[in-house]
């Protein structure tokens, strides 16, 4: 076993056992039982420094994509370090709102906003709304007038960019739903700038996830100053440019490039086509908090099979979707290397959910026995935030870890809560 983990500096083995920061993870395993996400504090604002570093002199926001992990105490990490949000509803609004975020810097994105969350954003006074069709335009217009405010608006351009990663998260292609398309782009800003409820402020791309090439990203900008030239030329000034998120992370040896190595190749275009000085957001989510937190989880039992192992766990395609949704591939590593208590063998790692597709990892080679602990890298980021209540399972505790203090962030959700909501018909 390897004693660090290139994508996931802050977690390592310090006499065999898995330590996130200070904190052994295995200690933390049995004071907060399992399946247990825990995330490491300065994995999150190192990952956000490299943004800064690449920002550094220039005029920039970044807005955490918080559907990544929109947990409270994560949220705090990232508003006391000065980030604004990119939400994509009301209730990731009053999450903000609840963890101490800055309002007005909150960007709205997504292409089914109601009025209501409409209404809720205006009257809380955020920052921008990324506008994703014009009909949404229309009805963004209507709701602001009524209210007797003007609504600031970036239109969500889609560039027609192949971010090469899966297809079920790549977003900046025709055939997506996201985005208003690159030949409309000027009628619509045209039709916007005209409208009494709404003042364009921004324009605004996001092209996919987990990218791991720079080029989809140049090609991405080349596409979106060009816009940016036309429209101004036709009398419209766009104050700032939003370039989504994506920026991939290092799951199993992928290899993207680093924030401020990315930035300081997008910069030097921007320098070059003029637009340097201009006001740049960003909307990282995944690349923020994907490889701060691992999820901790027990094996129950071993199952031999003819033509599979089974390695039985606590935890489950409720706890983490990724592999069944998108066949992704998490690390799965034991806590304790001291004294491995099985030979190694090769497992299917699966959760106790009823479907065949409740693996968390194929083919893996461990020496495990019942009641060993392992972790699930890199699950800091679409995992607890896309966790649910399927099989009637409660979704897991957190833990935030800061040096060698633990804070249970996020008590282990009881069953009683569950259908707390619900009543029998009498
Ligand atoms: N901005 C917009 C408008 C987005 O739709 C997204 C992600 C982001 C920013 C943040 O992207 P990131 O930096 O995290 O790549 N559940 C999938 C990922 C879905 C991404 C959806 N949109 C997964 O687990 O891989």
């Amino acid at each position: 076993m390897p004693a660090t983990f290139p994508g996931q500096p802050f977690f390592h083995y310090a006499h065999e056992q898995l330590h996130v920061e200070d904190c052994a993870l295995n200690t933390l395993a049995e004071q907060f039982g399992t399946p247990l996400f825990v995330y490491s504090k300065a994995a999150m604002l190192s990952a956000l420094a490299a943004y800064q570093r690449g920002f550094a002199g220039r005029k920039a926001q970044i807005c955490y994509a918080m559907k990544a992990n929109s947990t409270l105490a994560v949220l705090q990490v990232f508003a006391r370090a000065g980030c604004g949000f990119d939400i994509v509803s009301g209730g990731e609004l009053a999450r903000v709102i609840a963890a101490g975020g800055d309002v007005t810097k909150v960007i709205f994105s997504g292409v089914g906003k109601t009025r209501a969350e409409m209404r809720l954003a205006l009257e809380t006074g955020i920052g921008c709304f990324n506008v994703e069709s014009e009909s949404e335009i229309d009805v963004l217009n209507e709701v602001a007038t009524a209210m007797g405010l003007r609504a600031p608006i970036s239109i969500r351009v889609n560039p027609n960019v192949d971010p090469k990663t899966h297809p079920y998260i790549s977003t900046g292609l025709k055939g997506n739903k996201f985005g208003i398309a690159h030949e409309r782009t000027l009628a619509v800003y045209q039709h916007a700038a005209a409208l009494p409820g709404l003042k364009v402020v921004g324009i605004d791309c996001h092209i996919g996830s987990q990218i791991t090439e720079v080029n989809p990203y140049l090609d991405a900008m080349d596409r979106m100053l060009d816009l940016v030239e036309t429209i101004e030329s036709h009398g419209i000034a766009i104050e700032h440019i939003d370039f989504g998120g994506g920026l991939g992370i290092d799951y199993q040896g992928d290899t993207p490039p680093q924030a401020d190595a990315l930035w300081a190749q997008l910069l030097a275009k921007l320098d070059a086509r003029g637009f340097g000085q201009r006001k740049l957001m960003i909307e990282p989510g995944r690349s923020l908090v994907g490889n701060a937190g691992v999820c901790v989880t027990e094996v129950l039992y071993l199952k031999p099979g003819e033509q599979k192992n089974f390695c039985i766990v606590d935890a489950a395609m409720n706890d983490l979707p990724r592999p069944a949704m998108y066949q992704a591939f998490h690390a799965i590593v034991p806590l304790d290397t001291s004294a491995p208590s099985a030979p190694t063998a090769l497992y299917d790692v699966v959760g106790p959910v009823c479907e065949s597709g409740d693996w968390i990892g194929r083919d893996r080679s461990l020496q495990v026995a019942p009641g060993d602990k392992v972790a699930v890298m890199s699950a800091g980021a679409y995992c607890m935030s896309m966790a649910s209540n399927y099989n009637a399972r409660g979704r897991a505790a957190e833990v935030l870890v800061e040096g060698t203090k633990a804070s249970l962030v996020r008590a282990r959700e009881a069953v009683s809560d569950l259908f707390a909501s619900e009543s029998l018909v009498g």
